[in-house]
């Protein structure tokens, strides 16, 4: 092989290394951005539904709330696709994540969350039919309250998630 052929030959093995490089930091950094909108949307979210939902609130407000937790799920599961595509990517490249117990004890958390919003959805839902339906409707003061307290655990578990991720970030837990 001439030395130019030769030298050819590495140019190319450099610049495809280069080349994938940049753009598997481009996905990197697209997925870091798009994880940390879909955080906020979450807790923006939460906090709103945590303002509606109160004694004495009324129909417009239950049909509000229903409309956004609709936002909160469809965010919800982009955080968890685009949280598991970050995941892939980190194993392929450092190949840490996978047996971090600390990684999935954020999943749990972030699992935990998903529970607890189950029945505020329900009723969410259940309200919003009734508003349409009956002038005047306001929930049962009842189920404000056991909704309300759902909401504030959420915010609490969600609270917690960034200690677990700062910590499985830096590969503690191994
Ligand atoms: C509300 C829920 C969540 C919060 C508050 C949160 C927060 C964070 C923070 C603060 C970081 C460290 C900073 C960074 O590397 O950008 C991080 C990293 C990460 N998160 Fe999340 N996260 C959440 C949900 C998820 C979910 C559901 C998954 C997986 C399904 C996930 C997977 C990851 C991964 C793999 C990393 C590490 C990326 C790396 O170091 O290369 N996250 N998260």
């Amino acid at each position: 092989m001439s030395l130019a052929t030769a030298a050819t030959q590495a140019h190319r093995q450099v610049r495809g290394f280069l080349v994938a490089g940049e753009s598997d930091m481009m996905v990197d950094l697209t997925l870091a951005v798009l994880h940390f909108v879909l955080i906020f949307a979450l807790v923006g979210i939460l906090g709103a539904e945590a303002a509606l939902v109160h004694e004495g609130m009324d129909g417009m407000q239950a049909n509000r709330v229903a409309v956004l937790d609709r936002g909160y799920g469809a965010a919800a599961g982009l955080l968890l696709v685009v949280g598991f595509m970050r995941h892939v990517l980190r194993r392929e490249r450092r190949g840490l994540l996978p047996q971090n117990p600390v990684f999935w004890a954020k999943i749990a958390a972030f699992a935990l969350i998903a529970a607890l919003s189950i029945l505020p959805t329900v009723k969410f839902i259940a309200w919003q039919r009734r508003a349409r339906k009956e002038p005047g409707f306001r929930p049962v003061p009842a189920d404000v309250l056991s909704v309300r307290r759902l909401i504030l655990a959420q915010a609490a578990v969600l609270a917690a998630i960034p200690l677990l991720a700062g910590v499985m970030a830096r590969g503690y837990g191994l």
